[in-house]
């Protein structure tokens, strides 16, 4: 019986397209680096975005808006607010690894993501209440909101992933002074806010396949399995000794 009375789905269990969808998942994979010189013809912007479209969100609010940049100049704008924020970072000690985003300039297809935080009431809130109650319905309602953006962006992502293209997911951009330095490049009205910067094309090195956890690590059948459970000290350990190297490096090497 095919599923949804729709003929193109696979039977229940089949696994062709399942194969083809894990051969992409698996192969989405971050470049921080593009050749600097591919063009991204703009049908290709187009399929990206249809896969965004159809993503779900709470309450189908689409909270979403994408602003695909063509202009070198406005790349480069960005480049080098992130370039400076990198190098505040550094001032302030925050000891996270950050990357070269110099290759912010040259990533052939660059898409913000951007957000309507207005949608917020949409979800379940108590409508115009500033009680203690209501602050943590509103907070469960942002991240309402931040799943489904994330939702759209991962679909995207995985399109450009199907035409080929590596990616790079940026966003490093929640602080104020980020959305006053970009909003007026772009246009973009004061209620909305930048989440992401989808960077993709190929890249300018070969890529490599970074560490992930097992499956067994992140799956627990009816309870959580204790095994999976690291404590502080642990979590400071990953942070100190593995993160920048499974953010940057071959897993391989600190498996
Ligand atoms: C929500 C999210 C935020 C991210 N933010 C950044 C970022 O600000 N800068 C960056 O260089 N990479 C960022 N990344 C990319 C991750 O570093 C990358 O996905 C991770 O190291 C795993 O590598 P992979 O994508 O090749 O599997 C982000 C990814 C996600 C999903």
């Amino acid at each position: 019986m095919p599923n949804n009375n729709n003929e193109m789905l696979p039977k229940i269990g089949e696994h062709l397209l399942y194969d083809r969808f894990m051969d992409i998942a698996r192969n989405r994979i971050t470049t921080r680096q593009f050749d600097p010189d591919f063009k991204v013809p703009s049908a290709h912007y187009e399929l990206i975005l249809e896969a965004a479209r159809h993503a779900p969100s709470g309450a189908n609010a689409q909270p979403w808006h994408f602003i695909i940049v063509r202009e070198q100049a406005v790349k480069q704008q960005i480049a080098d607010y992130f370039v400076e924020e990198q190098r505040f970072r550094a001032s302030l000690k925050m000891k996270f690894p950050t990357p070269d985003y110099s290759g912010l300039a040259n990533a052939p297809g660059f898409i913000v993501v951007a957000s309507d935080f207005r949608y917020v009431k949409a979800f379940p809130v108590l409508p115009d209440d500033q009680s203690d109650l209501n602050k943590m319905y509103i907070e469960n309602a942002e991240r309402i909101l931040l799943q489904s953006v994330a939702a759209a962006t991962m679909s995207a992502h995985l399109a450009a992933a199907a035409l080929g293209y590596n990616v790079w997911w940026v966003t490093a951009i929640g602080q104020q002074k980020a959305q006053d330095a970009m909003k007026p490049l772009l246009g973009i009205p004061d209620e909305l806010s930048i989440l992401d910067i989808f960077c993709f094309g190929p890249p300018r090195k070969p890529v490599y396949k970074r560490w992930k956890k097992t499956a067994h690590e992140i799956t627990n059948w009816d309870r959580f399995n204790p095994d999976n459970f690291i404590s502080n000290e642990e979590l400071d350990n990953w942070i100190r000794k593995k993160r920048h190297k499974v953010m940057y490096k071959d897993a391989n090497k600190i498996n």
